[in-house]
This record gives C-alpha cells, sequence and structure tokens, in this order.
C-alpha cells in the first residue's frame, strides 16, 4: 500500500514543487494551503507524514502540530517542520509540539528532504505509550577552570556504576575544544558535531552510534568534542537540539559537560535538562557570575525551575575562600555536595585518564560523588 504524504503550505509554487520533488512509487501525496484542511485530509487519509509550514494564513502551524498529535486518528504520523525561520525558539518550540524533525528552508536543506523521509517512513510507529526519553543532566560552571568536566566525568563514572555503563552517554560539548576524551585517556576519535554540519539527513541512532566510544575502565560511553579548533565553527543549534533527541532515544541518562558556555547552542538543551549541576568555586567572583546565570535561567524569559539546579560546591584551586553558607546566602539555593581541595588526585587521575575513584577509592572527593550519584539516582528514577 502506498505511504501518504500529506504537503501543508499556503504557497502554491512549494506546494507543486514538492509535490514533483516527492513523487516516487511508493508515495501517495496530497496538499493542503489552510490548517484547518490540513485536518480535515489528515482525519479522513491518516498520512503516514506530514510535512508542515509553520506560517499558515489561518493558524500556526504548530497549532496544527499539537492537534494531529491530539488526535488518536491522527498521532501516529511523522511531522516534519518546513520552515523560513531558522530561530533557536521555532525549533524547540516545534519539536516541543511534537514535530519529528525540523528543516530550515535553504536548498541545502531541502536537497536532504527526500532522504529524511524514507527515513522517517521506515521507523516503527511508536505503540500508544512512547517509551520515557532519555533525562538531560547538564554541566555548567560561571568560570572556567574550576573543575567542571572533572565533576562531571567522575560523577558520570559513579552514575554509570548504579544504573549500567550502556544507559549513560557523556556528551563534550565544551566548545571550541573540550577536554572530556583526553581526560578519560582517549588520545583520537572523531566528533559527530562538525560531521552533522555536513550531513543533516544522518541523524538517527544507528549512525550516531558510530561516534560513541566506550572508554576502558569508565563505566559510561561518549561523544566527544571537535578535536580541531575550525570545526566547532561549523556546529548549528539547529543541528543540536535534534542530535539530543536523538540521543534521549537511545540512552537513559545523558551527561553533557558545557563548561562555562551559556549560549544559543547550550540555552535550548539546559532548558530540555532535567538537572543543571553548576559547579562553584570558592571565589567571590565565580559566586557573582553564577548568581547572574542562576537570575537568568530561572527569569520568565527562560523559564527554568530554580529545583532543577544542583549545586556542587568544588574546591579545585585550594582551600582559601568563601565558605558554603555564605555561598548558598548569596544564590538562594542549597548546595548538593561539596568537594574538597584534593591536591594532586583529580589531575593524577585525569593524567592517567583514569576515574579519580579508581586510583583513589577512599578518597573523600570520590566517595562524596559517589554519594551525590546515589541521591541524582533516586531523585532522577
Ligand atoms: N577538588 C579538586 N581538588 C584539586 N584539584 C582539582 C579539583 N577539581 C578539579 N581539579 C583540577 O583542576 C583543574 C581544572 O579542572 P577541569 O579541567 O575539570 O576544570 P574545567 O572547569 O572543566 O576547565 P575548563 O574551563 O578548561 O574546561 C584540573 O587540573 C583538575 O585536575
Ligand atoms: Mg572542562
Amino acid at each position: 500500500m502506498p505511504k501518504t504524504i500529506l504537503i501543508v503550505d499556503d504557497d502554491p509554487v512549494t506546494r507543486s514543487w514538492l509535490t514533483n520533488y516527492l513523487r516516487q512509487p511508493g508515495y501517495k501525496i496530497l496538499t493542503a494551503a489552510t490548517g484547518t484542511e490540513a485536518l480535515k485530509i489528515a482525519q479522513t487519509q491518516r498520512p503516514a507524514l506530514v510535512l508542515l509550514d509553520l506560517a499558515l494564513p489561518d493558524m500556526n502551524g504548530l497549532t496544527v502540530c499539537r492537534a494531529l498529535r491530539r488526535d488518536p486518528a491522527t498521532n501516529n504520523a511523522r511531522i516534519v517542520i518546513l520552515s523560513a525561520r531558522t530561530d533557536v525558539e521555532d525549533v524547540v518550540t516545534s519539536l516541543e509540539a511534537g514535530a519529528d524533525d525540523y528543516i530550515a528552508k535553504s536548498p541545502k536543506a531541502v536537497e536532504q528532504l527526500r532522504d529524511k523521509i524514507q527515513y522517517l517512513l521506515r521507523q516503527p510507529v511508536a505503540a500508544e505509550a512512547k517509551p520515557q526519553l532519555g533525562r538531560v543532566i547538564s554541566f555548567l560552571a560561571a568560570k572556567g577552570g574550576i573543575g567542571t568536566t572533572s565533576i562531571c566525568v567522575n560523577l558520570a563514572h559513579a552514575f554509570g556504576a548504579l544504573v549500567g555503563a550502556n544507559r549513560l552517554v557523556v556528551v563534550d560539548m565544551v566548545l571550541p575544544l573540550g577536554s572530556v576524551g583526553l581526560s578519560m585517556g582517549i588520545r583520537s576519535g572523531e566528533s559527530i558535531l562538525p560531521v552533522l554540519a555536513e550531513r543533516q539527513t544522518m541523524l538517527n541512532p544507528e549512525t550516531v552510534r558510530h561516534y560513541v566510544y566506550k572508554p576502558d575502565r569508565w563505566n559510561l560511553q561518549l561523544l566527544l568534542s571537535p578535536s580541531r579548533l575550525h570545526e566547532a565553527q561549523a556546529v548549528e543549534v539547529t543541528q543540536i537540539v535534534p542530535l539530543f533527541n536523538t540521543l534521549r532515544t537511545m540512552f537513559d541518562y545523558i551527561f553533557v559537560d558545557f563548561g562555562r558556555s551559556l549560549s544559543r547552542i547550550s540555552l535550548p538543551i539546559l532548558r530540555d535538562s532535567q538537572c543543571i549541576v553548576l559547579i562553584l568555586a570558592a571565589d567571590r567572583t565565580t559566586i557573582d557570575q553564577t548568581h547572574t546565570y542562576v537570575e537568568y535561567l530561572t527569569s520568565p524569559e527562560v523559564g527554568i525551575p530554580r529545583e532543577r539546579f544542583v549545586l556542587v560546591y568544588n574546591r579545585a584551586v585550594g582551600r582559601a575562600g568563601l565558605d558554603l553558607p555564605e555561598i548558598e546566602a548569596r544564590l538562594g539555593l542549597p548546595a548538593a555536595a561539596s568537594v574538597p581541595y584534593s591536591e594532586d588526585c583529580f589531575t593524577d587521575a585525569s593524567n592517567r585518564g583514569r576515574p579519580l575513584a579508581e586510583l583513589f577509592p577512599y578518597h573523600v572527593s570520590g566517595l562524596a560523588l559517589k554519594e551525590l550519584a546515589e541521591r541524582l539516582e533516586k531523585q532522577l528514577a
């Protein structure tokens, strides 16, 4: 039986161009010029895939998307938004509204439409209840060099020991050059990030898996950041959101090292995170800047609930500085864990590419992270 594709666009030229472009044996193409017409056709014809413009004359494309998802007659359809808008907001809200993919109307992207559609139509339709998507745990600091990567990887290792290494991936999103791979002893390896910019169509679990590493001795899997400086320039937020959506179908826990980057790229993922681990240092500048981060992230404009923040006080540079109650009062949030100054232990472990807990099993820092991992696991379960 041919698979029905419904093209929804108010522009007759786009409709006829897409109809011709997608016409091939095995597809039946239908078109609609308005949202009302699209919903009516979708009800009766039950398309396998809806290609949806956002700017429709009678209603917003997102309203159509939500209505399709709500209606049991149409909620199994694949929905691809094809829009001239490329704002992060549009991409994020479309995916939140239930779209499977978002394609910006550019010559390069449209060229790949056929492959994308073919891929989406090959995927089995999910059973009524979609499986729970993986949870994102982001790591962020207001300042560089205060141990964000050290805490992220060692907490992930402790967490992986509880839930199983195959359920957890660490993603290095420190751009242009992250250090997660090096701190786990991986000296060479390819990042998926620059590849995505080149070939958008390859974004599916099978191909993502090709870039997932399993470092020896670590209870986790890993996606590397680019290893060549120029590669990071190609990374776009329009590729990052779909990448994380794919990862959330592959892993139960996605730990992301964002370093100190609060940017167009990190923001949509931070908003989608079940938990944001903020690394704190003992100096006033870092705490004041962290305060600015928290105020911004919890503002109505961004809207992240305060309960999602998990504060980790890490004394990476020495014993001097503000004490914890003073920091908690300034930030208006309690700290979830406190990691003491550990002299050479973290650096030694990182230089050898090994988990802290393996080299120093009874060190108080490793034990603090193990305890935090246990609490987080319960909280996220
Ligand atoms: N609690 C600690 N005690 C002692 N040294 C620490 C501690 N935490 C981290 N370090 C050391 O501090 C240095 C910086 O750590 P790390 O690379 O994890 O920081 P970062 O914030 O991720 O840095 P960057 O901004 O470069 O990404 C490393 O040498 C690490 O071994
Ligand atoms: Mg780092």
